[in-house]
């Protein structure tokens, strides 16, 4: 067990084992396509933004459950690791450990399928039970991959603690009310902003009304990804665009997590948001030039930040 010191950065999310195929063209409803190439990878929007953050050098602690089976065994031997703190990472005893098929194209778009199992099991006395380890965080970080039941008193937790509470709505669902007004921070990407606010996100402008939208509703700040367009974040003093980094892409799956660990971590550190959100579009952008999702973030040492 690691030490007690408190987490920077704690994630409150899901862990799933990532089945990825390779295929030239994504298949349409009905077709059957050939795949050129396939692995096995450790994913889930919470995890993968754990790690992330940890690779990055932040103190990272990860509520979540697995199930108990070969592939939550595997899961935590990961986390260990990479250093994370897993005390509050349980067994859910009914549920089999999350899993998530992932098509991935040429061009490296992705689609995804994830099934949640276990990661459904991570109840709201859980996060009351790691009640401790939210208040001495300096940021709670989740994706929207656990029950909104689960978020909703986390960060009610955190918030109440006066911790940093920043949420990436993906997959996007409908957010209540007692979830937003405690969210410091929301980070979705242009589709997810568009499910959320039922508003067109096409150009700048247009994501700019949605994401003000959003924050009449809680958020203080919203920063939208915008894949390799960058990022806009949008605040009370008006918005600003993150210009994106010129990469080839192989693979965009996990790109979204490793911008979000990225950005708590250097937020954590004490970056402006701006600083923060340019240097999460770096690790980002690097994480799309490799396969897979955690497998493809990278460390700190790696990073000309
Ligand atoms: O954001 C990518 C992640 O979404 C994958 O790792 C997959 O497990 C799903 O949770």
């Amino acid at each position: 067990m690691r030490s007690m010191k408190s987490p920077r950065v704690t994630v409150v999310g899901s862990a799933n084992v990532d089945l990825t195929f390779r295929t030239t063209n994504l298949p349409k409803p009905g077709e059957t396509a050939f795949g050129t190439d396939f692995f096995q990878g450790f994913g889930g929007k919470g995890a993968n933004q754990a790690v992330a953050a940890a690779r990055l050098g932040a103190n990272v602690a990860f509520v979540a459950k697995v199930g108990d089976d070969e592939y939550g065994q595997a899961i935590r031997r990961q986390l260990e690791t990479e250093g994370i703190n897993l005390d509050y990472l349980g067994i859910d005893g009914e549920r089999p450990t999350g899993i998530a098929a992932i098509l991935v194209d040429a061009q490296g778009e992705n689609v995804i399928v994830g099934v949640p199992g276990a990661n459904l099991g991570l109840t709201p006395a859980d996060v009351v039970a790691a009640g401790d380890l939210l208040r001495r965080s300096r940021i709670v970080l989740a994706p929207c991959e656990t029950t909104i039941e689960t978020l909703t008193e986390a960060f009610a937790i955190a918030h109440a603690a006066g911790v940093m509470c920043i949420l990436n709505p993906a997959p996007a669902r409908e957010l209540p009310e007692e979830l937003l007004k405690n969210i410091d921070l929301c980070v979705p990407n242009e589709s997810e902003l568009r499910t959320l606010t039922s508003r067109p996100t096409e150009t700048l402008e247009e994501i700019a009304i949605a994401a003000n939208w959003l924050r009449e509703r809680g958020p203080k700040h919203v920063i939208v990804t915008l894949g390799s367009r960058g990022a806009l974040i949008v605040g009370a003093e008006g918005s600003t665009h993150v210009p994106g980094n010129s990469v080839r892409a192989i693979d965009t799956s996990g790109a979204g997590d490793a911008f979000c660990g990225a950005l708590a971590t250097y937020l954590a550190d004490g970056d402006s948001l701006h600083e923060a959100a340019r240097k999460a579009n770096v690790v980002a952008s690097i994480s799309v030039t490799r396969a897979g999702t955690q497998a493809s973030f990278p460390r700190q040492a790696e990073i000309a930040n």
